[in-house]
């Protein structure tokens, strides 16, 4: 339907005050009908107010920051190397800087070139890269079930088709990953990757077992399918050494690994990278210049420096440190203040827990009371391509201080009690609203 003319404010002169339409509907790649905003953008005004416990935001917690180190080494870098800091750089990242990065998955048993290795702006970034290139409109895409709201974002501005495998708490189901292969299959398709987050998974706080990492990789390699490991958090697990990357296990021409500086060091600085399979890697520096020119020369010199100056890795111990203490208070008081019926993972590392609602309650019904509660969460819906995730939602406890968390975890058991006592009242079918006016259907989980 072509767009009616608008006034200048964008509005057209029979429409109501206050409402804004969009003129150029009609003009709109079809590309950008999966493009939404994410639960969590949606809430982020909402979270922001410090009346409001925010367990929703995935910020990195960058109290421990040396910022005095880093201030330090900012103003020597702009006034001794300011000209090459301040200059357009190489599409596929600095040199210096890749070497680095070599350093830091080789933690992970990841042995990689320099030479393979492209910087992007954030890991996120690389998720794009890599889609643009491997990705045309109806190709399949495997994904965990939840998954990483960003690549969902990314995959589905590339029209994917995700198709998700089923987690358990030892992560990613092997069975599960064959017979989403085989249905693929049967249906005449093939998939492009397996999208997967090894350590730590965001949002579900699990991690793929030891055990089942070979596993993965032989299943897709007899597939004949892309791995696309993404692990901004492998360095942030609680009890001891990390467990080694799938890219790590002989299978440089069978992963795309993703790395990122933004929860070892510092998100603002946009800084992630890839390392892939060569001829992908051309095909990388191509769609990377094509969309930036170059990642940002300044950032990565910061980075640079702080790898090469700094006690980098104490840094990540002190990160560890702090999070482990927020994850214990979140268990704790979870253990201590939930419902029975309710339940959760149990993360060893990261950010997040994934907690599922009693039977017949729905994360998205429930929001705006948690909102009139003043706690927010992030309701689990929005974590996956297809509708599902009605009884579960996302906890973070990288970023409020333990006592916060704490005061957080108790609000939300105060909900969800309220909650099952209306479930209780009024059956499963009928919810009071929060402002107990109205009676509203509980949604469909395809229509939450
Ligand atoms: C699993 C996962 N991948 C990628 C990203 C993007 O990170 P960045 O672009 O900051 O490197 C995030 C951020 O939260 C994440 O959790």
């Amino acid at each position: 339907m072509p767009a009616r003319s608008r006034t200048p404010s964008g509005r057209g002169p029979g429409s109501s005050p206050g409402v804004t339409l969009d003129a150029f509907t009609d003009r709109y790649a079809a590309r950008t009908h999966g493009m939404t905003a994410s639960e969590i953008r949606a809430l982020f005004a909402v979270a922001s107010r410090p009346e409001v416990v925010s367990l929703a935001g995935g910020m990195p917690n960058l109290s421990a920051l040396p910022l005095d180190v880093v201030g330090k080494l900012v103003g020597q870098l702009v006034e001794g190397r300011g000209t090459t800091a301040l200059q357009y750089g190489s599409g596929q990242g600095d040199p210096v800087l890749r070497e680095l990065i070599c350093e830091v998955m080789a933690l992970e048993g990841v042995e990689g070139s320099p030479d393979d290795v492209v910087v992007t702006v954030g890991s996120q970034q690389a998720l794009d890269l890599v889609t643009r290139i491997f990705v045309d409109p109806g190709d399949v895409v495997l994904a965990e079930a939840p998954s990483y709201v960003g690549a969902l974002g990314t995959f589905a501005a590339y029209q994917a088709d995700v198709v998700h495998v089923p987690m358990d708490a030892d992560g990613l189901v092997p069975e599960a990953l064959r017979e989403a292969i085989a249905a693929v299959a049967a249906s005449g398709r093939r998939a492009k990757f397996l999208y997967t987050i090894p350590n730590f998974h965001n949002p579900a706080g699990v991690s793929l077992a030891e055990s089942r990492r070979d596993e993965v990789l032989a299943i897709c390699r007899e597939a004949g399918l892309l791995v696309l490991e993404d692990n901004p958090y492998g360095l942030l697990g609680f009890d001891g050494p990390p467990t080694r990357a799938i890219r790590a296990r002989g299978a440089e021409d069978d992963v795309i690994y993703l790395g990122s500086f933004s929860k070892t060091f510092a998100p603002g600085l946009r800084t992630g990278w890839v390392l892939a399979p060569h001829a992908v890697r051309e095909k990388l520096v191509l769609a990377a210049e094509a969309a930036v020119l170059c990642p940002p020369a300044f950032n990565q010199m910061v980075i640079t420096e702080y790898l090469q100056h700094h006690d980098w890795q104490g840094q990540v111990a002190s990160f560890r440190d702090l999070y482990r203490e927020r994850r214990d208070a979140m268990l704790d008081a979870l253990t201590q203040l939930m419902p029975p019926g309710t339940t959760w993972t149990h993360p060893t590392g990261g950010f997040y827990v994934w907690l599922t609602l009693p039977e017949g309650l729905d994360s998205k019904v429930m929001q705006p009371r948690a909102l009139t509660e003043r706690i927010a969460y992030v309701p689990g819906v929005g974590f996956y391509a297809d509708g599902q995730g009605g009884r579960e939602l996302r906890l973070s406890y990288c970023f409020p201080d333990p006592d916060r968390i704490r005061e957080g975890v108790r609000r939300l058991a105060g909900v969800v009690e309220q909650e099952l006592d209306l479930l209780e009242t009024f059956g499963p079918t009928a919810r009071l609203h929060p402002e107990g006016r109205t009676l509203t259907e509980t949604p469909a989980p395809d229509m939450a």
